[in-house]
């Protein structure tokens, strides 16, 4: 099972088991990763999911669509490398993937 990374803006790692398949949104509400609420269930009208994902990952996961970029433009303290992690599905590929969470989402 791929494991995903959750660093909370207090320094903490939360290291989640992921199936493949899953959005990595319902990976992180189901270990209740602080942060990560999922609010709409996934179908991208919320933002509550929203994390920072650096280098080489952001890169490799692709463009965002439309509807998250605009998505995104509401979320707490968006940067470039901001993501809505509904919107991301896991793969074998991300095991390991880091993922930050916007300080004033706690
Ligand atoms: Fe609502 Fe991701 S869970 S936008």
């Amino acid at each position: 099972m791929p494991q995903l990374h959750f660093l909370t803006p207090d320094g903490v790692t939360h290291t989640v088991e992921a199936t493949v398949g899953q959005s990595v949104m319902a990976a992180a509400t189901a270990a209740q990763v602080p942060g990560i609420v999922g609010e709409c269930g996934g179908c991208c009208s919320c933002a509550t999911c929203h994390v920072y994902i650096d280098a080489p990952w952001f890169e490799a996961l692709g463009p965002l669509d439309e509807m998250e970029t605009l998505m995104l433009e509401g979320a707490v303290e968006p940067l470039a490398h901001s993501r809505l992690c509904c919107q991301i599905e896991v793969t074998e590929d991300l095991d390991g993937m880091m993922l930050r969470i916007p300080a004033g989402q706690l």
